[in-house]
C-alpha cells in the first residue's frame, strides 16, 4: 500500500533513509559520505523546503519512502529509499508509479553517478539519462545541492521531458 507519510512517521522515515543509504558507503565520493547519511536536521529542512514523503507499507510496516518536490515547471523525485532487506521486490517501482500519477508535469530525478543500481532502476522505469551541458544546467536550475554533489550526480528525465511537454 502506498500513502502519504504523516508527521509522526518522522523517525521511521529517518531510519529507512539511513538504512538504505548504506548502499552509498564506499561508492559515492568519500567527502560526501557521513553517518548518518541524512541527519534529522537535514531531513527537517528538506520537508520544510517542500519535499513531500510517500511511504510503501507491507503489513502496515513502512518499508520504503520516496519524496516528491514540485519545482517551477517540473516535478522532482527526491530521496528514494527502500529498506535493504526489502529490495528488488517491486516496492521502489510501486512508489515511483504512484508518484508519476500524482503529477502532470515532466519528472526529473538526480542521483549519484556511481549509484549504478539506482540508474538501472530508473532506466527500467522508462527514464533517460541527460548528458552534456543540459545536465549541469538542470542541476543548477532545480536542485539546491553542493558543488561536490552536483559534480558527482546524474540527471534522469521521464518521457514528458524528453518529448518537450512543458
Ligand atoms: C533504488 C531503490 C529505491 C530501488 O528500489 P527497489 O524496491 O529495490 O526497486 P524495484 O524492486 O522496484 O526495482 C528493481 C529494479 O531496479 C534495478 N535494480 C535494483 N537494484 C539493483 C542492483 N543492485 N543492481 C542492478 N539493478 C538494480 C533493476 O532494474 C531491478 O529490476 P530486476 O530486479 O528485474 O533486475 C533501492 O535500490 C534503494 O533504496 N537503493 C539505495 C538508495 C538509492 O540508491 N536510492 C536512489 C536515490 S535517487
Amino acid at each position: 500500500m502506498i500513502k502519504k507519510c504523516v508527521d509522526i512517521e518522522f523517525e521511521e522515515i529517518f531510519g529507512i533513509i539511513n538504512d538504505a543509504a548504506q548502499a552509498y558507503h564506499g561508492v559515492i565520493p568519500e567527502d560526501a559520505w557521513h553517518e548518518p547519511y541524512m541527519s534529522r536536521d537535514e531531513l527537517s529542512s528538506e520537508i520544510e523546503a517542500g519535499v513531500e514523503f510517500w511511504g510503501a507499507y507491507v503489513d502496515e510496516r513502512l518499508v520504503g519512502v520516496m519524496g516528491v518536490q514540485y519545482k517551477q515547471d517540473v516535478t522532482l523525485i527526491r530521496h528514494a529509499y527502500v529498506l535493504t532487506s526489502e529490495r528488488r521486490n517491486g516496492i521502489g517501482t510501486r512508489l515511483l508509479t504512484h508518484l508519476e500519477r500524482e503529477t502532470s508535469k515532466p519528472i526529473l530525478i538526480g542521483t549519484w553517478a556511481e549509484a549504478s543500481w539506482a540508474i538501472e532502476f530508473y532506466k527500467k522505469n522508462g527514464y533517460r539519462l541527460i548528458s552534456g551541458k543540459e545536465r549541469g544546467m538542470l542541476l543548477d536550475k532545480y536542485w539546491f545541492i553542493s558543488d561536490v554533489q552536483a559534480d558527482a550526480s546524474v540527471v534522469l528525465a521521464d518521457a514528458r521531458w524528453v518529448r518537450g511537454d512543458r
